[in-house]
């Protein structure tokens, strides 16, 4: 986490009730924290400037990856309780006035809600330099084109497997041809360079782990090695089924000599490399090993309309109330304290660690 110390500023927790958000949207009684900046770009209490934000837009999937949900009996929101369009538009906008440059959809599986192509042109139409995508893959075949001409500048496609009995088993539902030929699609859209996301998980893909590098190699997408993470609704991550970055560094740099790209301070999760030889780049996120928390420019909205500075914390701030009855000013204050109450770091190292009550595709990836 390098050197930044921990101050003792905090959020309530999210109540279903909805009280966090009359915390921070009601100026009488709840003034801003102390030292917040009501001016000037959205900053945390260690000095980390927040420029990017990610929204989900859904919970729900089409798939059941094991690193992330049940086979069965997954629990999603009702409809109803889903941020509206306008609404994520305007919590979008909000967060533009206040420096965020770039926003990244993300679910549960974005493609699966209707209308997101819609969405996309929306933010477009709001100025931020970089509009991207993460998805499983299964839908972007038929989107990717109408999402490219609605403004979408980039995509990431999870795909954890280049066999298809493995990547049948791995996603539980889902067929790898398919999201392979969705690739292609995004590329012929112009969704280029395409980023493929692969999570490892010990003894069920890191054997793989040459084989995506030379994927990488041969087709110019650039692969993102992931460190499972315990976000998995399951709640059965063990620290022993992570595949240390270093480890699939090492493992590649035998075959195929890399070495680290210039990143010119982009705060980016993943640590890039290019192949010596000229062909092409891969990536890893350490998230587990080598913790990026001290260069975190992310917040999150949540499908459900709550703020979340960290994938870690479980503190939100739901923005509801805020959008039916406050002006944008309120909802500036609220992105203000959701941002300044960030943690230090996600402490999965710390003897106190607990995971977050909530999984990966309820917050958003
Ligand atoms: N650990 C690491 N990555 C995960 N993802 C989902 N669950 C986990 C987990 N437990 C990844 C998906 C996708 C992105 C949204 O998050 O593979 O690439
Ligand atoms: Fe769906 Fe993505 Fe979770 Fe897999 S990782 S189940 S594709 S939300």
């Amino acid at each position: 986490m390098g050197a930044v110390t921990p101050v003792p500023v905090r959020l309530g927790r999210p109540g279903r009730s909805g009280a966090a958000a009359h915390v921070a949207g009601s100026p009488p009684g709840n003034p801003p924290a102390p030292g917040m900046p009501l001016r000037g770009p959205l900053v945390d209490s260690f000095g980390r400037v927040h420029t990017d934000l990610r929204i989900s837009v859904t919970d729900r999937c089409n798939l059941r990856c094991v690193y992330c949900m049940p086979e069965d009996g997954m629990k999603f929101l009702p409809p109803d309780r889903l941020l509206g369009f306008e609404e994520i538009a305007r919590v979008a906008r909000v967060a533009r006035s206040l420096g965020v440059t770039s926003v990244r959809i993300t679910g549960g599986e974005p493609l699966v809600r209707r209308g997101v192509v819609d969405l996309v042109a929306r933010l477009a139409g709001i100025g931020f330099e970089d509009i991207a995508l993460t998805t499983n893959g299964t839908g972007l075949g038929r989107l990717a084109a109408p999402l490219a001409r609605a403004g979408l500048r980039r995509v990431n496609v999870s795909c954890d497997s280049l066999r298809e009995e493995r990547f049948a088993r791995i996603r539980r539902r889902g067929d790898l041809r398919q999201v392979l030929e969705s690739m292609d699609a995004a590329e012929e859209s112009g969704l280029a360079p395409l980023k493929v996301n692969v999570v490892l998980v010990a003894g069920v893909n890191d054997d793989e782990v040459l084989d995506f590098a030379g994927f990488a190699r041969n087709t110019g997408r650039i692969v993102r090695f992931i460190e499972y993470m315990p976000l998995d609704a399951d709640a059965s991550w063990r620290r022993d089924q992570v595949v240390p970055a270093d480890l699939v560094l090492s493992r590649i740099g035998e075959r195929w000599p890399v070495a680290p790209l210039d990143q010119g301070g982009d705060p980016a999760p993943a640590t890039r490399y290019r192949f010596l030889d000229g062909s092409g780049e891969i990536g890893v996120v350490a998230s587990v090993t080598r913790p990026f928390c001290g260069s975190c420019n992310r917040l999150r909205l949540t499908a459900e309309g709550s703020i979340r500075n960290c994938l870690f914390s479980d503190d939100e701030l739901s923005v509801r109330q805020v959008l039916e009855r406050g002006e944008d000013e309120a909802l500036a204050l609220l992105l203000r304290r959701a941002v300044w109450g960030k943690r230090a770091g996600h402490g999965m190292d710390q003897p106190g660690f607990v995971r977050p009550s909530r999984s990966m595709s309820m917050i958003g990836g």
